[in-house]
């Protein structure tokens, strides 16, 4: 079962079953990253956050363009004070705030904010011909929505630097190799095969996949000492989990797991 929603001008939304859907939606700038659409992007999903029905969320583009980045007309008039008052750019830090996986279905550019925002997502799929990069070298600034720091602990310092000083872009296949991209896929199978990941994923226990998800986050941000204490302390609460219970009562049963999400 689908269902769509129409309150937004930038997106599009839509609930599949127990995934959400948002796609960016505004050709005429290739989907550059407005504060409007910033604004509708974090509405929707703290939409799907708090709705119980939604396991797991896609953000997508369209087939020519994810993003290309954030809004640079807007960016153009943007003096100190004005981008700090907007602070369109610590708005991608809210993303954190989600607690389901967020799977970044990827066709054509990611560029800039575009890409920083892929990678603020948990999983990236991407079509064989998708682009990506930091380009913001070519107009006189250099990425300020996670880029030299994500794509630096992604691909290391010395092709982040390359990217990044050189503004080059490139395509999927390479940005797999790099472990930048999880999977890359043909063309026309991009949003299918994030989708069949993002379903595949909201059949597991949604407590167990977000204690999981905010694990594997740790890996970023702490020493392996403190991840690893993360870890263990946090695979020892689900002890007391109902999921954990019906995980592994249904596994000596030889039969399918109904989660509670408890
Ligand atoms: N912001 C605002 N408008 C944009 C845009 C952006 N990031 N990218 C494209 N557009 C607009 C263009 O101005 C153009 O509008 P008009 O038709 O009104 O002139 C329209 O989208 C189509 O763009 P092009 O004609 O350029 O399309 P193309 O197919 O020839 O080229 C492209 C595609 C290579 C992606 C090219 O548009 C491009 O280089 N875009 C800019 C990419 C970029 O520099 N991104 C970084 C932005 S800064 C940033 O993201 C900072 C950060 O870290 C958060």
């Amino acid at each position: 079962m689908s269902a769509k929603s129409s309150q937004y001008n930038n997106i599009t939304v839509e609930i599949e079953e127990d995934i959400g859907l948002i796609f960016l939606n505004r050709p005429s700038a290739l989907n550059a990253l407005s504060s409007g659409l910033m604004t509708e992007l974090l509405k929707a999903l703290n939409e799907f956050q708090a709705d119980e029905r939604i396991k797991c969320i896609v953000i997508s583009g369209s087939e020519k363009v994810f993003s290309a980045g954030a809004d640079i007309r807007e960016m153009s008039n943007w003096t100190p004070a004005e981008a700090l008052r907007q602070n369109n750019l610590g708005r991608f830090d809210l993303l954190k705030r989600i607690s389901k996986p967020l799977i970044a279905a990827v066709s054509g550019y990611a560029l800039g904010g575009g890409l920083e925002l892929a990678m603020a997502c948990d999983i990236i799929v991407a079509a064989e011909d998708a682009k990506v990069g930091q380009p913001e070298i070519n107009i006189g600034v250099f990425p300020g929505a996670g880029g030299t720091q994500r794509l630096t602990r992604t691909v290391g310092k010395y092709k982040a630097m390359e990217m990044i000083l050189t503004g080059n872009i490139i395509g999927a296949k390479e940005a797999h190799g790099r472990g930048l991209v999880s999977r890359v896929v043909p063309n026309e199978l991009y949003l299918i095969e994030a989708k069949r990941l993002a379903h595949e994923i909201a059949s597991k226990s949604p407590l167990a996949v977000s204690v999981a998800k905010e694990a594997v986050l740790k890996a970023y941000e702490s020493n392996l000492t403190d991840g690893l204490e993360f870890e263990r302390r946090n695979f020892y609460l689900m002890m007391s989990s109902e999921d954990k219970q019906e995980g592994m009562k249904a596994f000596l049963e030889k039969r399918k797991p109904h989660y509670s999400g408890k």
